[in-house]
């Protein structure tokens, strides 16, 4: 009895606290889309809630919100959904639809429902196409809700939607929807990005540019905020410092290959056979007006850190090289090791060592959880050979908490999986890479040729091909 009441009295509460929402995602990155809102609320100070459990091949997520302003404020970030609407009613059947909007509290529906507003409805449908005599029969059935304003279908004050839901199957639609859903229309998200900073028109790019769309993922994943500072320590052409700028934050990035950080040698672009003059990082900010949140770049081995003891980051956000189109290389000679004079350091280009994968995260786990801040996110991508991976392999570390571990498909046997691990707990000495047990940070030394796999894969491929012919 008494847990009745208290789930009774939570229930209430949360009514009178949250309000329900209904977000239609993206059907693209499906895996990137649940952290990346959970991520944003997070921003926002609020817990993700959701009344049933989410299909993550749906487009269609129901989430509670504690008010407007914190889910409009999701939506300026979100690149993974397309629109967001206040939910008034929901039903597997028309009648189900019709007893949950009836049922919606007036005084939520009647400031938007006046004589004096304009609205529209629109009509949404996923997996099934609609004529549109059947979206305006659709309209007219909603005759039961208490509309008292003007129609205006160019500059209406308020949208409405009725969506429904025809499951995930384009093999097999059925006749009625799985799920109908109406609702105000309150934002659309930030899809807008991925074209207005799409890597096509970007001034400086290489061979492994991340895509906007991803490198604004990964920005959302790292909770990146206004005025944080974000360290990239494999900067490339500088994609992930743009997509954090973007969202207010200074950047700053490191990287091994003189070339890249100064913007010289042979252009990634068919036609163009060297760099231009300004074709490097500071431009790339540059073009998009984000100039001022540009630290600076520097030529830098990952494997040996510059950074003084107390230098912290509010994240930490790259993409590693994985020896498949960027060689992994880090300073260092198996020689014997030639004393340093003056004119030595001068003249001297280090010597470069094979930079083993397992190494590259060990190393960038290590240095995370040093230099980011307490609830500093690190966020990377780890390639994985898909026939041998399991969760055991990905890389932990006792002051890191996993947050969340998506995969990106790359071919038949080979994916990358976007990791974004927490700093949870301060760092000590005891916490350093070599000191933990192999039960502490996992086995992915144990995957390490990943490489070699990569091409034997690659070349077991063009023999089956062969065979095949
Ligand atoms: C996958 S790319 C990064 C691409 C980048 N996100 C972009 O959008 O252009 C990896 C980068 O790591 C750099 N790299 C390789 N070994 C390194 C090391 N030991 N220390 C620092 N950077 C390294 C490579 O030069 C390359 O630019």
């Amino acid at each position: 009895m008494l847990i009745m009441c208290r789930t009774i009295k939570m229930a209430l509460s949360r009514a009178n606290s949250c309000r329900r929402y209904l977000l239609l995602l993206a059907q693209d990155n499906v895996e990137f889309r649940l952290p990346e809102i959970k991520s944003l609320l997070s921003v926002c100070g609020c817990q993700f809630q959701s009344p049933q459990e989410f299909n993550i091949n749906s487009p269609f997520l129901v989430l509670d919100i504690h008010n407007e302003e914190i889910a409009r404020r999701v939506m300026k970030r979100t690149v993974c959904a397309k629109s967001l609407f206040e939910l008034w009613g929901r039903g597997s059947t028309a009648q189900e639809l019709r007893a949950s909007l009836t049922s919606y509290p007036a005084v939520h529906m009647k400031p938007f429902l006046q004589s004096d507003s304009t609205y529209r409805i629109n009509i949404c449908t996923f997996n099934k196409t609609l004529s549109q005599a059947e979206k305006i029969k659709r309209i007219d059935a909603l005759d039961y809700l208490p509309f008292e304003g003007k129609v205006n279908l160019k500059t209406p004050e308020h949208i409405f939607c009725l969506l429904e839901d025809y499951g995930t199957d384009p093999n097999d639609i059925p006749e009625e929807p799985f799920h109908i859903y109406f609702g105000r229309w309150i934002a659309d998200g930030q899809r807008g990005l991925i074209e207005s900073y799409s890597i096509k028109k970007r001034h400086f790019i290489g061979n492994t540019s991340m895509d906007a769309c991803l490198s604004f993922i990964m920005a959302n994943h790292a909770k990146v905020k206004a005025n944080d500072l974000v360290f990239d320590p494999f900067v490339g052409t500088g994609s992930l410092l743009v997509s954090c700028a973007h969202f207010g934050a200074y950047v700053c990035g490191t990287d091994i290959d003189y070339n890249t950080i100064f913007g010289q040698g042979k252009a990634s672009r068919k036609h163009q056979k060297w760099r231009g003059p300004n074709e490097n990082i500071r431009a790339n900010l540059c073009q998009y007006g984000l100039e001022k949140f540009y630290i600076d770049v520097l030529v830098s081995d990952a494997s040996k850190p510059v950074w003084r003891t107390h230098a912290l980051f509010d994240a930490i956000i790259t993409d590693p090289p994985y020896g498949i189109r960027e060689s992994t290389r880090k300073t260092g000679s198996s020689k014997e090791v030639v004393k340093s004079t003056v004119e030595y350091a001068e003249n001297h280009v280090p010597a470069s060592v094979t930079y083993h994968l397992g190494d590259i995260f060990v190393d960038l786990l290590n240095f995370a959880a040093k230099h980011l801040v307490n609830d500093g996110r690190l966020v990377y991508w780890l390639p994985v050979y898909k026939p041998e991976y399991t969760d055991q392999i990905v890389p932990r570390h006792p002051c890191l908490k996993l947050v969340s571990n998506c995969e990106q498909t790359l071919s038949s046997h080979t994916s990358r999986r976007l990791i974004t691990m927490e700093k949870v707990k301060q760092f000590e000495d005891k916490d350093e890479y070599a000191h933990l047990t192999e039960a502490e940070y996992s086995s992915y030394k144990g995957h390490n040729a990943f490489r070699n796999k990569y091409f034997s894969g690659v070349m077991k491929k063009i023999a089956q091909e062969e065979n095949k012919n």
